[in-house]
């Protein structure tokens, strides 16, 4: 098993370090379910902090043992005969290219991880820093410059919060609108940091049930939202009404902008943004809240369609990434290739998957945390723990059974496209906005999230519809249990060493909900 990544260390915490970059849900919450750490400094733990937690886990459980770093996937592709994918790996630190054969691929590849700057034209001629948000320069001095930042998606937000103080001036481009909130799921945030109490956290190291308690009690609420997704219901008109209140007591100086601010669309359409500190920036003499369309860059600045020019020393795009989630690198199986026709305009015109997980035609290829793959309820860290949960059920049964190649049959695919679009028709996300559930292209197909709760899919998940897949198997011989069941016994009781009777444990520990349920205690 080898983990290709493409730095050293990767990742959204690693790659994200613009000023003031954290967690907009409780760090306690953003964490493994198994591992956890008890000592976050802060509720919205900074992103350093979090890259050190990850660090920590990969150092625990001995992950790095199996990672090949600066290593960047290329190309995929699927060899129908040997029933392998070649994939194309150049060493970025000898910049040498070669190809790999690996029975399967799992691309962990990230949402946000193939960030894209806009392309307006002029883009090249521009002299000052031009920058994405992922892509910070630690080393560009931003105090008292005039800085432009475009974007107000949640990195836009955060930057703009953190920067606007520091800067000389700051012009912010927000070609479309967005609700402001408090907070993502109902944990406040903060214009300050902050700090958990000292005395909390010893307690937490004193007594684990307590902390288990606290953090119950935190991340029962993200697992609650479900009902405010849907067109006018009680609970969205009620956040909307709360929103408009929030936004309306913090424009400070500039009471005017409330009519330029009020989205048209409901809360939720767009992933909900915290932004501590995001109003009062805009609205601070030193900003312009620019909504007129970007015409183009120039060798001093950016020119709006209105012929305005605006002089910088340094441009922020925080643009986000390839929102339509189509592969960066050519994914290519049965002469289709996944870059190509999950792209609007191509043969399927967006990522084509069932559950997520997989898409027909494409064998022994999974998707973690890919489209569709986790709800907007729930936890990131959970879904993806529940996900690969998913996934290794699968590759047991792919080794158990000899199976050569398993793909998702095209019925079921279509079946859970046709049921995700019933279901987001009902929900505020197919309204008129643009996010990156939809890539970017307002009212378009869902394909950022899953369709449904966060529970729902966990439950989905324990127990795979393998009538849902089709395989091919290693073995010939024209009786299904020839390899399956190979000599008639198992490696393991062979072995004198081995426990033969794992399932005889303390009765006390013991849940009868669960006996003979888990894979491992088998004799
Ligand atoms: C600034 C920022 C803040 C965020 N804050 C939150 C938050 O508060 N709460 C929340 O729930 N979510 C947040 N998110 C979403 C966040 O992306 C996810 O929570 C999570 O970190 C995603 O993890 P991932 O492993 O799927 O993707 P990533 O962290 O993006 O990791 C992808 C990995 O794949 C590697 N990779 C990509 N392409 C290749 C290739 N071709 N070859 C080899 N390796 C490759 C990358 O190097 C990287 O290591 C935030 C996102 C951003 C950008
Ligand atoms: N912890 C946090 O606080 C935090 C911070 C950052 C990110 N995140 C996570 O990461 C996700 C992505 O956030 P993101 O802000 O990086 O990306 P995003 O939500 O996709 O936002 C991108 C922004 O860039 C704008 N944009 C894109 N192309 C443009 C162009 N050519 N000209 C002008 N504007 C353009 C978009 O405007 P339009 O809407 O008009 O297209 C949008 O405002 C978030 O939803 C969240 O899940 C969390």
């Amino acid at each position: 098993m080898t983990f290709f990544f493409t730095s050293l260390k990767g990742g959204t915490w690693f790659e994200n370090v613009y000023p003031g970059v954290r967690c907009d849900v409780p760090a306690h919450v953003y964490q493994s379910t198994f591992a956890p750490n008890t000592q976050w400094t802060e509720e919205f733990a900074q992103g350093p902090e979090i890259q050190a937690y990850w660090e920590g886990l990969a150092r625990k459980f001995d992950v790095y043992k199996y990672l090949q770093l600066s290593q960047k996937v290329e190309k995929e592709e699927w060899d129908p005969v040997q029933s392998e994918w070649n994939v194309t790996v150049r060493d970025l630190k000898t910049d040498t290219v070669r190809v790999e054969t690996v029975d399967f691929v799992l691309n962990a590849i990230g949402r946000f991880n193939s960030w894209r700057l806009p392309d307006y034209p002029g883009l090249s001629d521009y002299k000052g820093l031009l920058r994405h948000t992922s892509n910070w320069d630690p080393n560009f001095d931003i105090k008292g410059k005039r800085v432009a930042v475009i974007g107000n998606g949640a990195s836009g937000i955060q930057v703009v919060a953190n920067i606007q103080k520091v800067v000389g001036h700051l012009d912010h481009y927000a070609r479309n609108k967005t609700w402001i909130a408090a907070s993502f799921a109902g944990h406040e945030t903060s214009t300050t940091p902050i700090v958990i109490d000292e005395e909390l956290r010893e307690s937490f190291k004193q007594d684990p049930e307590k902390y288990i308690a606290y953090r119950k009690e935190k991340e029962s609420i993200y697992y609650r939202g479900f009902k405010d997704w849907f067109k006018g219901s009680e609970k969205n008109e009620e956040t909307r009404g709360n929103l408009i209140k929030l936004i309306n007591g913090r424009l400070g100086a500039k009471p005017d902008l409330i009519d330029q601010l009020i989205p048209d669309f409901s809360p939720h359409c767009r992933r909900l943004t915290p932004g501590p500190g995001y109003l009062e920036a805009i609205t601070a003499e030193n900003t312009d809240y620019i909504q007129t369309p970007i015409k183009r860059f120039t060798e001093t600045g950016i020119e709006t369609e209105d012929g305005v020019h605006r002089e910088v020393d340094a441009i922020y795009c925080a643009t986000g990434a390839n929102g339509d989630l189509a592969p960066p690198f050519p994914v290519i199986a049965n002469g289709e290739n996944l870059a190509e026709v999950w792209k609007p305009g191509g043969k399927y015109g967006f990522p084509y998957t069932y559950l997520g997980a997989a898409t027909p035609g494409f064998p022994n290829l999974l998707f973690i945390h890919g489209p569709n793959g986790s709800g907007r309820s729930g936890t990131v860290p959970h879904s993806v723990e529940t996900q690969i949960t998913y996934f290794a059920k699968i590759l047991r049964k792919v080794g158990r059974e000899g199976i050569k190649a398993i793909e998702p049959l095209k019925e079921a695919a279509d079946d859970f496209v046709q049921y995700s679009d019933a279901f987001f028709a009902k929900t505020v996300l197919s309204e008129n906005c643009s996010s990156w559930y939809n890539g970017g292209r307002p009212g378009a197909r869902i394909h950022g999230l899953w369709p449904g709760s966060a529970s729902l899919v966990t439950l989905l998940q324990r127990e795979p519809r393998w009538e849902d897949w089709k395989y091919d198997y290693i073995h010939d011989s024209g009786n299904r249990f020839v390899w399956y069941f190979g000599n008639g016994g198992t490696r393991k009781e062979s072995d004198p060493e081995a426990d033969v009777t794992p399932y005889l444990v303390n009765p006390d520990k013991i849940d009868l909900r669960d006996v003979h349920e888990s894979w491992w205690l088998i004799p």
